[in-house]
C-alpha cells in the first residue's frame, strides 16, 4: 500500500534530505478546535474519543485542515492515549480537565499485568482510521501515523492524567527503577508494535511525541526517555529504500539531546522554539532532517510578524546547513491552541513556501 508515491513528496524527500522545490510544511495539531469544521463535527461525534474512535469521522478532520491549506503532509486524527487506554486504563477527558484514566498505575501487580494490546482487535479503529484517510488521501499528500514516546506515555499512566510536576512518576523511576523499566519495557514494546501496525495499514511517515523528556534531569532523561527511543528508532521495522517511512522523533526541551537522537537510527528530529535552527543544524551535522519550529505563539501575531519569523527560521536553518534549505520540514515547536486564527495559518503556510521557493 505504500508503494506508491503521493503526488507532493516533498515532506518524504526532505525528510530523506533530498532537494524539493520548497521547504515542506505541516503544524502539529493542525486538526482541532481552532477549526470551525472540526466544532462542527465533534459535535455531532458527541465527544473526542466518539470522533477519534470512528474511522470516517476520524477521516473527515484529518482532511478538513488540507482543504483550507496547501500544507504538505496529513497527520491521522488519534491521541497518543489510545495506547494505554487500549492497555485497560480506561481512558476520558473530564469537561476541561484534558485526558485521564479511571485506572491508573499504582503498584507492582498493576506493572505486571500491563500487555502489549493486538493491534488488528483492540486497536482497529486507528487502523481502520489509517486505511480509510489513505483511500480519501488518493495519494494527494503523505500521511504521518504516530505514538507518545514511552516515557510521555508512562507520565499519563502513572499520574492519571497531566501533571504540575511529574511527582508520582519520578518517584517511581526514582525509588523503584527496576519496575519503572519494566513499564517501559512494555510500553515501548506496544508503541513499536503501534507504529508499525500504522505502517503497515498505510503511513507513510512516523513521528513519537516525547512531549514530558525535557521534564527530566540529563541522567534522567537518558535513563528514561532517550534509551527507549533509540530501542524504538533501532527495531522498529519500517520498509526499506524509497518505501521506507521516516521515523520522527519529536520532543518538547530536547535540545540538549540533539547529537544522541540524530545518532539514533532516526531519519529526522523534532525541536521546540527554544532552540535557533542554525545551531541545531549545525549540530545534527546533516546526519538526519530537521522538523520545527516556530514558537507557535507566533500564530497569534500579526500576518506581517508571522512572515517575518517564517523568514528567520528558514534562513537560520540554511545559514546552519551549510547554506541549503535540504533537509528541512517546516512545523511549529508544538501543538496548535483552539482559540487560534485559522487565516493566520493559512498566511504561515503560504509564507513557508514562498520564502523558501528554490
Ligand atoms: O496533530 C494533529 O492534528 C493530530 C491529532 C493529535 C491529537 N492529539 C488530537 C487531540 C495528536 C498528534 C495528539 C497527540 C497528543 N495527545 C499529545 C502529544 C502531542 C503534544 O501536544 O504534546 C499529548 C500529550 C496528548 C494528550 C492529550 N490529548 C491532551 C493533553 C489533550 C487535551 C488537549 C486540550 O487542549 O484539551 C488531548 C485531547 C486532544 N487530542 C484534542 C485533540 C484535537 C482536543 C480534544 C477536543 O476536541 O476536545
Amino acid at each position: 500500500m505504500t508503494s506508491q508515491a503521493p503526488t507532493n513528496d516533498r515532506f518524504l524527500r526532505a525528510l530523506r534530505r533530498q532537494p524539493v522545490d520548497r521547504t515542506p510544511v505541516w503544524l502539529m495539531r493542525q486538526a482541532g478546535r481552532y477549526l470551525p469544521e472540526y466544532r462542527a463535527t465533534r459535535a455531532q461525534a458527541g465527544s473526542f474519543l466518539n470522533l477519534a474512535k470512528n474511522p470516517e469521522l476520524a477521516c473527515e478532520v484529518t482532511l478538513q485542515p488540507l482543504r483550507r491549506f496547501p500544507l504538505d503532509a496529513a497527520i491521522l486524527f488519534s491521541d497518543i492515549l489510545t495506547v494505554p487506554d487500549a492497555m485497560g486504563l480506561g481512558l476520558y477527558f473530564a469537561d476541561g480537565e484534558g485526558p485521564k484514566f479511571e485506572r491508573p498505575i499504582r503498584s507492582a501487580d498493576d506493572i505486571a499485568r500491563l500487555a502489549v494490546p493486538d493491534m488488528e482487535t483492540e486497536l482497529r479503529y486507528v487502523m481502520d482510521a489509517v486505511r480509510t484517510i489513505r483511500r480519501e488521501l488518493n495519494n494527494s499528500v503523505p500521511l504521518i501515523g504516530f505514538s507518545g514516546s514511552p516515557w510521555t506515555l508512562a507520565c499519563y499512566m502513572i499520574e492519571g492524567g497531566g501533571s504540575d510536576n511529574y511527582s508520582k512518576v519520578k518517584s517511581l523511576a526514582l525509588n523503584d527503577p527496576a519496575a519503572m523499566h519494566q513499564l517501559l519495557g512494555v510500553v515501548t514494546d506496544a508503541v513499536i508494535e503501534y507504529l508499525k501496525a500504522q505502517h503497515l495499514a498505510g503511513a507513510q511517515a512516523l513521528q513519537v511525541f516525547d512531549t514530558w523528556g525535557g521534564v527530566l534531569s540529563p541522567a534522567m532523561y537518558r535513563e528514561f526517555s532517550l534509551r527507549y527511543l533509540q530501542r524504538i528508532a533501532a527495531e522498529l521495522p519500517r520498509g526499506e529504500a524509497e518505501d521506507r517511512a521516516p521515523l520522527i522523533l519529536f520532543g518538547k526541551g530536547n535540545d540538549p539531546y540533539l547529537e544522541e537522537l540524530a545518532t539514533s537510527g532516526a531519519e529526522a528530529v523534532g525541536v521546540d522554539w527554544t532552540i535557533g535552527l542554525g545551531e541545531a543544524a549545525r549540530r545534527i551535522d546533516a546526519r538526519v532532517a530537521l522538523q520545527g519550529n516556530l514558537d507557535p505563539v507566533t500564530l497569534y501575531a500579526t500576518p506581517e510578524a508571522i512572515r517575518n519569523e517564517v523568514r528567520i527560521a528558514l534562513d537560520d536553518y540554511r545559514d546552519g546547513n551549510a547554506g541549503s534549505r535540504e533537509g528541512h520540514v517546516f512545523n511549529l515547536g508544538h501543538g496548535m491552541s483552539p482559540d487560534m486564527n485559522p487565516d493566520h495559518v493559512g498566511v504561515l503556510v503560504q509564507a513557508v513556501h514562498e520564502l523558501s521557493a528554490r
